[in-house]
């Protein structure tokens, strides 16, 4: 990204926060924002994965999801159904819990984590009974994508 992105990327993060500011949240528990459609049920069964491996999640329902991940930087090619906003990160897709500790402990340089589409077996998308390999992938303020977390799944 260029530096005029990266300062406008960080505005609109801030802007982002200022949207949520009337929420009270709890002392401890890492918060993360999600930005949806209202009709979207998988993107509501990533916020429940999210909950359950003690998350504080914020959500915000919106028309389109597109402008939020344009904004935060998501390359296009990396794009879902949902993005999530933690620790000035962002978090696309059905990512599981366990990479987005991974993503606050190790703090990548980097502006984001992705699972591009929907994979079957990813957290929210677990109603199915298969699951497909998928990859959990890191972008960094370039535009430049490398693996983070390699997911194996029962299904070839
Ligand atoms: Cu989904
Ligand atoms: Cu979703």
């Amino acid at each position: 990204m260029r530096e005029t992105d990266m300062l406008n990327r960080r505005l609109f993060i801030v802007g982002l926060m200022v949207t949520f500011a009337g929420c009270a949240s709890a002392a401890n528990a890492v918060v993360v924002h999600v930005y949806k459609t209202a009709t979207c049920g998988c993107c509501a069964e990533w916020v429940v994965h999210l909950r359950s491996h003690g998350f504080e999640v914020l959500v915000k329902d919106v028309e389109d999801v597109t402008p939020v991940a344009e904004q935060l930087g998501v390359p296009s090619n990396l794009r879902s159904c949902h993005t999530a906003l933690v620790s000035g990160y962002f978090v696309e897709g059905h990512v599981p819990s366990a990479d987005i500790r991974k993503l606050l402990k190790e703090k990548p340089k980097a502006i984001g984590i992705a699972v591009p589409g929907m994979p079957a077996g990813s957290p929210g998308m677990d109603l199915v009974g298969q699951s497909e390999a998928y990859n959990t992938m890191l972008v960094d303020r370039r535009g430049g994508v490398r693996l983070f977390v390699a997911h194996s799944g029962n299904r070839s």
